[in-house]
């Protein structure tokens, strides 16, 4: 029977999901990317080996077919720039490689609009990855979008350039008092992509049914995490994608009864990149300690992460709102030299409590006062165990409150950044 499980980040994205994803691609036959764009970054680490995916799933380095489907913003010159890297690995992507020939195309202008945006919004900026995506996304419910399928078709795409263009330009020159984007180097540069990028595009809805009728194991990579959810994050600062497990239906074309199970994948601490709440955050020389250990740096923009405690109250929306039926604790190993561990258990706000995350204005969540629980550290090293029964007791103890706080079976325990560095207690594919 085919097995479909879907990944998502359960915090605030950079949970470790990359990682995840590339050791668990060994029981699949597909990966597939449904969601955001460029603005992810996932880590491997294979034998010492490091490699950051933006847009090519997570499962490139294993023999399995990696889709990128309609729910994807594609950059175009990002993804050829990480195939050149990857083939130079030795890595071959055509009959591997997928691409929705739905997939919205996020160009210069978007970028350009993604820039003037977060300069126009001074001391409010999101903080975004600048990679273009809210534009790309806005163009797309607007119905303005210029598909990959599009690049296919000159005359059509020159049309739809034009179009589109004059709208960017008119806002980047009028609005935002800054240079238009040149419309024909833009046309001239996306055409020329048109003969490379054919044999890779497709109905990859169809493609995936077509696996999944054939027994084959799919993994679904979410990008981002729950909190940047368009409908369910910390609006306004979050990402312009449903980042939660629904996602995975929506951003390939495949109804929600294929689906078996959502693994949720959280730190066994908090972060964050860019503004926005962040109830348990330290501003002191624990969440330095975090995030030097950690070495809590962005993966795409290289911007340092904020760093605080676990979130219980955040992370039990997120179970909500991904069903998650198992969870991967990752980065334990961070937290190996603390004496003393503390996790978000409720919050209070002008007197009331809230043992989930509330649906609240900014200004009251500005309010929130976490209340904490607090638990010996094990002041001892995790760093690569890969057996349950050799962790610490007050590790074995941080689990298994984390697991009960969240009613949530953990499933997997990641002790390192390299792919051999975790502890399977359930196999998904099973
Ligand atoms: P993603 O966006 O969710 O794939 O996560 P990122 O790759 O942006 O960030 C996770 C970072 O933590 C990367 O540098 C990983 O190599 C690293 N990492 C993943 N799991 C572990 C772990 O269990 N321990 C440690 N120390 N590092 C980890
Ligand atoms: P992965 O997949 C962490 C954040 C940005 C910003 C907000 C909006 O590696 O976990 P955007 O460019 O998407 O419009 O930015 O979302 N953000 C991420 N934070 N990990 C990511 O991806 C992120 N992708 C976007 O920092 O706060
Ligand atoms: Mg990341």
């Amino acid at each position: 029977m085919s097995k479909s499980v879907i990944v998502v980040g359960a915090q605030w994205g950079d949970e470790g999901k990359g990682k995840v994803i590339d050791l668990l691609t060994k029981n699949c036959d597909a990966v597939v990317r449904f969601q955001g764009g460029h603005n992810a970054g996932h880590t491997l680490v294979i034998d010492g080996n490091k490699t950051v995916l933006h847009l090519i799933p997570s499962g490139i380095f294993n023999d399995v077919d990696c889709i990128i489907a309609n729910g994807v913003v594609l950059h175009i010159p990002t993804l050829f720039e990480e195939i050149k890297s990857l083939e130079s690995k030795g890595i071959e992507f055509i009959n591997k490689l997928h691409l929705s020939s739905l997939c919205p195309l996020i160009l210069p202008s978007h970028i350009a609009l993604d820039e003037a945006r977060e300069n126009a919004l001074g001391n409010q900026a999101i903080g975004t990855t600048g990679r273009g995506i809210g534009p790309a996304y806005e163009d797309k419910v607007a119905r303005r979008a210029i598909h990959l399928m599009d690049l296919l078709d000159e005359e059509l795409f020159k049309d739809k350039l034009n179009s589109l263009m004059n709208y960017h330009n008119f806002l980047l020159t009028n609005l935002y008092k800054v240079n238009p984007i040149n419309e024909q180097e833009v046309a001239d540069q996306w055409l020329s992509f048109a003969d490379t990028i054919e044999p890779y595009v497709k109905d990859t809805t169809q493609y995936l049914d077509s696996l999944i009728k054939n027994n084959s194991n799919i993994l679904y990579e979410g990008a981002q995490g729950a909190l940047l959810d368009i409908d369910h994050g910390t609006y306004p600062f979050v990402t312009s994608s449903n980042t939660t497990a629904g996602a995975a239906s929506t951003g390939t074309g495949i109804g929600p009864r294929q689906f078996n199970s959502v693994l949720g994948i959280i730190k066994a601490y908090t972060t964050r990149v860019g503004s926005g709440p962040f109830p348990t955050e330290l501003n002191d020389n624990i969440g330095e300690h975090i995030a030097k250990v950690g070495v809590e740096f962005g993966a795409t923009t290289g911007r340092p992460r904020r760093c605080g405690w676990f979130d219980a109250v955040a992370a039990r929306k997120s179970i909500i709102n991904n069903s998650i039926s198992h969870l991967c604790i990752t980065k334990l190993d961070v937290l190996d030299d603390l004496d003393e561990i503390l996790i978000a258990i409720e919050y209070e706000i002008e007197e009331e409590t809230y043992t989930t995350y509330p649906a609240v204005s900014l200004s009251k969540l500005n309010k929130c006062k976490p209340r904490y629980k607090r638990y010996k550290g094990w002041n001892q090293s995790t760093a690569g165990i890969t057996d349950f029964d050799k962790l610490p007791d007050e590790a074995k103890d941080y689990i298994a409150a984390i697991q009960s706080m969240l009613h949530t079976k953990v499933s997997m325990i990641s002790t390192g950044p390299d792919r051999a560095d975790i502890i399977i207690m359930d196999e998904l594919f099973s």
